[in-house]
């Protein structure tokens, strides 16, 4: 234990196909500092399947893990004696890998006697933006990744509240399964964006899902179908395809303000301090991220989206999520579980059945 009145962390981050680990440090105010965090991407090992292979993903964490982890020591330029913590994610995500680093957390806690952090990996996406700026609680949050997409307030730590998620498809993966359509690989998002750069985004009209619906939900499937049909139909040309990718984009980016702005205009009823913030892989397209913004400002929300390499998977947010959990004193023990399916806000996920854990319920 280091005498220090902040708080370092060692942070796994292995629930879906990045291995990550990361140190940071909290100082009694809660901001923080990133002394390392290393990323190993998986991304060459699934591209030959169109999208991650769970079983190729957790052999291959397993492979790496310890490296990753001595390697983000290093370059914090600090040895186990000096942590005070070890946060691992705990779910949700692909199992297998989950395990991988959530035993890898456990056996450092309890070789070094530390305490253990079973960190939800949502909670992660959701404190990110506090790794690189001033972002007060409570704030508002657009979580939009290849596995999730949801509308939540960020009161504080172990206190999210979700407003609205998605009942089919999440953003990134309505992005990827297009982009796939077009026979633009894996991942398709920065593909798909640098197609549709080119293309005319109102010649092809697709269908807005929920419209009329007074919730926060989002809804991603019919789109891809209906691009899927286009795709086959009329995309003749490159121009064509490029088209299509430009109303797609779009489309998406469209549905995700509209139902950002009315989660606004819920989240003002109960709070003052208006900030919007967006997070997940989805947040670094241009189009998203501007479409974004007006609607914020147009409601007079300040806006955020933190640095790239925090909005993907990382383990610098896993363990600032760890070092405030450790800060407010909920450690878990060593039995903690790995969980595939871990909503953020149990009580609402329980109680509203579009979101029920299930095969075809929404995947947190
Ligand atoms: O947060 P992330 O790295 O991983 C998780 O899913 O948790 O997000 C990856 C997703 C993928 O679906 C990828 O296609 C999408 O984010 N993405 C993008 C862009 N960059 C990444 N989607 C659209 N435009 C982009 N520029
Ligand atoms: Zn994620």
């Amino acid at each position: 234990m280091s005498t220090d009145p902040a708080t370092i962390v060692l942070g796994i981050e292995t629930s879906c196909d990045e291995t990550a680990a990361a140190v940071v440090r909290r100082d009694a105010l809660g901001r923080a500092e990133v002394l390392s965090s290393v990323v190993a991407s998986q991304t060459e090992a699934h591209k030959p399947f169109g999208g991650v292979v769970p079983e190729i993903a957790a052999r291959a964490h397993v492979e790496i893990i310890d490296r990753i982890a001595r390697e983000a020591m290093a370059d914090a330029g600090l040895g186990f004696d000096n942590l005070d913590g070890v946060a691992a994610t705990a779910g949700p995500g692909l199992v297998g890998g989950v395990m991988v680093g959530l035993s890898f957390g456990k056996a450092v806690a309890l070789a070094r006697g530390l305490p253990l952090v079973a960190v939800n990996h949502l909670e992660g996406h959701a404190l990110s933006a506090r790794l690189a700026a001033d972002a007060p609680y409570p704030f508002l949050l657009l979580l939009v990744s290849g596995g999730h997409c949801q509308l939540l307030t960020v009161e504080g730590v172990g206190a999210c509240r979700r407003l609205g998620s998605t009942i089919d498809d999440a953003a990134g993966e309505a992005f990827d399964k297009v982009a796939k359509v077009l026979g633009l690989g894996y991942p398709g998002g920065p593909a798909l964006e640098a197609l549709a750069s080119g293309g005319d985004p109102t010649r092809f009209a697709l269908p807005r899902a929920l419209l009329g619906r007074k919730d926060c939900d989002f809804s991603f499937s019919g789109l891809k179908t209906a691009a899927a049909r286009i795709a086959q139909a009329e995309c003749r040309t490159e121009q064509d395809r490029a088209d299509l990718a430009a109303a797609v984009q779009a489309a998406i980016a469209r549905q995700l303000a509209e139902r950002a702005d009315r989660a606004m205009a819920l989240y003002v009823q109960d709070h003052d301090h208006r900030l919007f913030v967006v997070a997940g892989g989805v947040a670094a397209n241009r189009t998203v991220r501007r479409v974004l913004e007006e609607t914020a400002a147009a409601r007079g929300f300040a806006f955020l989206a933190p640095p790239m390499q925090y909005c993907t998977d990382n383990a610098a947010m896993i363990a600032y999520a760890g070092a405030e959990r450790l800060a407010a004193g909920l450690t878990s023990d060593l039995g903690a579980a790995a969980r595939p399916r871990w909503p953020l806000d149990e009580a609402s996920a329980l109680a509203d059945p579009t979101h029920k854990p299930g095969r075809k319920g929404a995947k947190a």
